[in-house]
């Protein structure tokens, strides 16, 4: 897969995609990633990328000249442009997992008071990362291209995001690890008993347990 990421602040990604498990997946050419500065594209002769909203009003607008003719310019019959901005789609897993089958993103990250409407006319889907506000779309797109990546096949082993919080509807089970008693608070018994109906019992239980206390939207 390609991601292609449309900044005016490229700088904002160093580190991010160069630690853990994105960094194997890049690492492993499982996953291409671009940053793009659309800055560099305009035709102004300051390189300007904004200007004042007609009708007035505060903050800057960002100008179609220079966005248009970036993605014009990376764009393929397989890309898919995804613009990130509060007024989007709020953004889930099951977007994730949607996203995980392309192979071709561009992630087009806005900043100051947004974009000309008209840069819509360009964009397939717009995603917003859950009811605030962000001063810009990186690190929206920063969150969107993580949880993408590791859904690419290959990229972690299936059953580890098999039972991922959300896929069902469902939160994920409670874990454990050694030592099977610390401070006095004990492990379950049936975590240790090696009955493995039994531990998936208990696991689905769990499930349902704690997605019914945490986050009852879930289950309606
Ligand atoms: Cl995608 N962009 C901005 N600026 N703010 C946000 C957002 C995106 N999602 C939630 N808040």
């Amino acid at each position: 897969m390609k991601i292609d990421i449309l900044t005016l602040f490229p700088e904002m990604f160093k580190g991010v995609f160069e630690e853990s498990i994105i960094k194997r997946a890049i690492d492993e050419k499982k996953v291409e990633i671009n940053l793009i500065n659309f800055r560099d594209y305009s035709m102004d002769s300051h390189h300007k990328v904004d200007d004042t909203p007609y009708g007035g009003g505060a903050g800057m607008v960002l100008t179609c000249q220079p966005i248009f003719d970036c993605v014009n310019d990376i764009k393929t019959d397989d890309s898919k442009v995804i613009m990130l901005t509060p007024d989007g789609k709020v953004y889930n897993q099951s977007i994730a997992y949607d996203l995980s089958k392309e192979k071709h993103i561009i992630l087009l990250c806005g900043h100051y008071e947004g974009f000309d409407e008209r840069i819509r006319s360009i964009v397939d889907l717009e995603i917003s990362i859950g009811d605030y506000v962000l001063t810009g779309g990186e690190l929206a797109s920063m969150v969107v291209a993580d949880s993408v990546i590791r859904l690419v096949d290959g990229v972690i082993a299936k059953d580890s995001h098999l039972n991922d919080s959300f896929n069902d509807n469902l939160l994920d089970y409670e874990t454990y690890t050694k030592p099977s008693e610390y401070r006095g608070m004990k492990v379950p018994d049936v975590l240790l008993s090696g009955d493995h109906k039994k531990i998936d019992e208990f696991r689905q239980n769990s499930r349902y347990n704690r997605t019914k206390e945490r986050r009852p939207d879930l289950l309606k």
